[in-house]
């Protein structure tokens, strides 16, 4: 639709997260005239649900090269070690800049860092806040700095596309804003750098741990814009989520991996641990082992979940350094003290993005792009845990350098991969009406999910196709048409790209390919739409 209003910047932030606020403040810093746009309120999005923590080698006797080792092994032979060698040093610094920002981290009598172990990792390497509640600290320390600095913010408004000069550069975005007063409705942010940091997509699923403004927005509006978009195959499934009932949908309680880091077990209904003898590291293996384990025991035994077993931590433990999860429990009539938590794996993570290099720059010239909304390589086929906070902080501290600088050209033109076959995938999606959302849920749940084959995704691309051809269609343009039309753009492409990946490798595991394939594998596979097909 055409904009009704127009406003005019240096860069438009898209998304409140650690990324987005991170990169506004940076530009503020810079002298840059900044807009962050936001769907929801500025503490709506991921960063505010984040538990266990944010990693960097802050440790005694821990080092950056340990941290880059444990985040390529956990990456399955995909990560980019450039850009992981870039994340793990310059992490600690970053962390440092954050608690210089406002945020507060736990510690210990000594007044140092309290650190704690979470799956992959092989030391005590991650900082947290309030126990189990770090995203929540990262968020409030950001969103009072952004008002404190008056960096403008448009909060309730859906990023629709990217405007583009005549010469194909980036010249801002178009936005649907919820509200009222002088800027409602579909309008313009004009600027000639754009910073994509919309988050994740795991409303593609019907069960996950992430907040339901998490569509897509960003990688649909990349597509459309004729962007890369790279390793949408690899979605990670967090091991340990609260189980609701098998009916349960949306946002799930997450149990972070830190109550394993500090010693819980994951156990049978008997309360046989059996993570042992799997993995030398036992529950904190990588977790694409650990919801793999979990879920072959489900099927093995006909269950709907495992259960996790931290009763021996006391509740005086519970009570300090694990409280939201505590309530989160108990809200739902399971006191984690007195009895095993149930749980199973949910989706939780999109590896894959929008493709950047390490200055965040995208294939577009002007658009870039950070936190889980991008794929800097620095996750492979499977994060590994709390690396995503750091990732936000450090490379949108990249990206406001390089717009600082004005030195925005394409991503380098590196081999990186092969590109997708072109397919079905990249037919244009029509508005959808927004009840085709549950449907779409449903389908990649069954057909996508942490259990694939090719006949599972080659029904779940048929039922895709249905839902674009024939049915479904929106009468009235809105925000959550757009959700939809965006969740099915993205799930098209994610199982096109999960149906070409012939092999299992870190977090996507298809079936009837168990093994990891290096020699035909050990590739990225990268899509692009161009504009005039979407
Ligand atoms: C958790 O606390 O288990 C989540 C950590 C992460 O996803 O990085």
């Amino acid at each position: 639709p055409a904009p009704g209003w127009a406003i005019d910047a240096d860069v438009v932030v898209v998304g409140s997260g650690v990324a987005g606020l991170t990169a506004a403040l940076r530009c503020t810093a810079a002298g840059l005239a900044t807009v962050v746009v936001t769907k929801a309120r500025l503490d709506d999005g991921s960063t505010r649900w984040a538990q266990g923590g944010i990693a960097a080698a802050l440790g005694e006797g821990d080092t950056p090269e340990q941290h880059l080792d444990d985040t390529l092994v956990a990456g399955a032979g995909l990560c980019d070690e450039d850009a992981v060698r870039l994340l793990v040093t310059e992490g600690p610094d970053a962390v440092r800049r954050l608690i210089a920002t406002g945020a507060h981290f736990d510690t210990d009598d000594s007044g140092a860092i309290s650190l704690t172990r979470e799956g992959g990792h092989h030391r005590r390497r991650i900082a947290h806040a309030g126990g189990d509640a770090t995203g929540a600290e990262i968020s409030r320390a950001l969103v009072e700095a952004v008002r404190t600095r008056a960096v403008r913010t448009i909060e309730n408004a859906l990023v629709l596309d990217l405007l583009k000069d005549e010469d194909g550069r980036t010249a801002g975005i178009t936005l649907h804003v919820m509200g009222e007063g002088q800027h409602d409705g579909v309008g313009a942010v004009r600027a000639p750098a754009v910073v994509l940091a919309t988050g994740g997509m795991g409303q593609v699923f019907s069960a996950t741990t992430n907040p339901s403004v998490s569509t897509g927005d960003g990688v649909a509006l990349a597509l459309r814009a004729g962007a890369e978009i790279s390793d949408l195959e690899f979605v990670q499934f967090h091991p340990t989520v609260l189980f609701l009932g098998a009916d349960s949908e949306g946002q799930q309680p997450l149990v972070s991996e830190a109550v394993r880091g500090e010693g819980a077990h994951l156990v049978d209904a008997a309360g046989t641990r059996f993570m042992l003898g799997q993995h030398e590291l036992a529950e904190l293996a990588p977790r694409d082992i650990v919801a793999k384990a979990i879920t072959r025991q489900m099927q093995a035994r006909g269950t709907e979940h495992m259960y996790l077993d931290a009763r021996h931590f006391g509740a005086a433990m519970w009570e300090q350094r694990f409280p939201t999860i505590l309530a989160a429990c108990r809200s739902h009539g399971i006191d984690p003290v007195t009895e095993p938590i149930p749980v199973a794996p949910a989706a939780h993570y999109a590896s894959g993005g929008i493709r950047t290099d390490r200055h965040g720059r995208t294939t577009v010239p002007g658009l870039y792009a950070c936190g889980e909304v991008a794929c800097t390589g620095v996750h492979g086929a499977n994060r590994l845990a709390s690396n995503s906070l750091l990732e936000g902080l450090v490379f949108a501290e990249n990206i406001a350098a390089d717009i600082a600088a004005g030195a925005s050209t394409p991503v380098r033109d590196k081999a990186v991969g092969s590109a997708l076959p072109a397919g079905a995938h990249g037919e244009p999606v029509p508005l959808l009406d927004p009840a085709a959302r549950i449907q779409i849920q449903r389908i990649m749940t069954e057909g996508a999910g942490v259990l694939r084959s090719a006949d599972s995704l080659a029904e779940a691309a048929g039922r895709l196709e249905a839902i674009r051809a024939d049915e479904h269609k929106a009468a009235v343009p809105g925000v959550e048409a757009w959700e939809t039309t965006n969740l099915l753009l993205v799930s098209r492409v994610l199982v096109a790209a999960a149906a070409a990946r012939e092999e299992t490798r870190g977090c996507h595991w298809r079936e009837d390919r168990p093994d990891r394939d290096d020699a035909s594998w050990q590739r990225h596979l990268v899509v692009r739409i161009t504009p005039e097909r979407s």
